[in-house]
């Protein structure tokens, strides 16, 4: 496992847990690539809260994968005793929160952002793993010159951790009814109308459940869930997490349609 070491304290939240900036050095051709990163555990109060939040953040990130979602990599890493999950940073300056993205650009997306489709693909994702968290600091853009990039971050308030959070079980109709997404500013216009999403959720509902030969490629829910070590994620949680994403998969037309229908009609 990589170790990395800690740069400062960027946030120290009670209930979610603490943030550290960290960085590591790696061997390049011309030396040393300094690779930084934030870094986030569960501790045993925090975990009564989130759940197992590296597990959760790696298989969000290897699911947003797949349907290409730009999603910072995540990677399980060990910081001084300590494991956790730690989300790279860009390479790129500077980087901004999608909420400081100034209102010339929220209103001109199809222009001025770069694949700008990519935002019904992550609000279609969030719904799927039932992501209550998409504010305007889990959402990371750069500029590329013309236009904007942008990249995907936090996903710790779904899958294990929204379960963990709101205690119904998976299988509880309360999941399938909830329709309290949060969506990136400027984006309510495009996000509005089922058929521009539906696209997006067959995309979802093409990821196969298992498949059939021994998949290291990392491209099936199962494979992605049972990848995750087991001191990070226990197999009874693993389990739980296939059937939910396996029933929230079957029903996404239905759960998107609902949301469409409840948050903006
Ligand atoms: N890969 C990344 N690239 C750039 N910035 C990042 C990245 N990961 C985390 N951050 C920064 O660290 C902050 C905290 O990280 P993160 O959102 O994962 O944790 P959190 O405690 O759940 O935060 P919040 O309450 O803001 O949602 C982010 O708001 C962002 O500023
Ligand atoms: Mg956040």
């Amino acid at each position: 496992m990589e170790e990395w070491k800690v740069i400062r304290k960027v946030s120290n939240r009670r209930t979610l847990g603490t943030v550290w900036l960290v960085e590591r050095k790696v061997m390049s051709p011309t030396g040393y690539d300094i690779e930084r990163g934030y870094f986030k555990f569960a501790n045993v109060k925090t975990q009564k809260y989130i759940g197992p939040l590296a597990a959760t953040e790696l298989i969000a990130y290897r699911l947003a994968q797949v349907i290409n979602l730009p999603v910072a990599e995540i990677r399980l890493v060990k910081v001084g005793e300590q494991i956790g999950a730690v989300s790279l940073i860009k390479q790129a300056q500077p980087l901004y929160h999608w909420r400081q993205l100034s209102s010339r650009v929220l209103h001109d997306i199809p222009n001025l952002i770069k694949d700008s489709e990519r935002l019904l693909n992550a609000f279609v994702f969030d719904i799927w793993i039932c992501n209550f968290d998409r504010h305007g600091r889990n959402a990371i853009a750069y500029s590329t010159g013309d236009k904007y990039d942008f990249y995907l971050i936090d996903h710790g308030l779904s899958l294990a951790g929204a379960l963990q959070r709101v205690k119904n079980p998976w299988n509880d109709p309360f999941w399938d009814n909830k329709v309290s997404f949060k969506y990136l500013k400027g984006t309510r216009h495009y996000i509005k109308s089922y058929d521009r999403l539906e696209p997006y959720v067959k995309q979802i509902q093409n990821i196969q459940f298992k498949n059939m030969e021994e998949d290291k490629s990392l491209t099936s829910i199962t494979s992605i869930v049972d990848s995750i070590p087991h001191h990070f994620l226990p197999s009874k949680t693993k389990t739980i997490l296939k059937n939910f994403l396996f029933h929230r998969q079957q029903k996404l037309p239905e759960i998107v349609q609902r949301v469409v229908k409840k948050r903006f009609n």
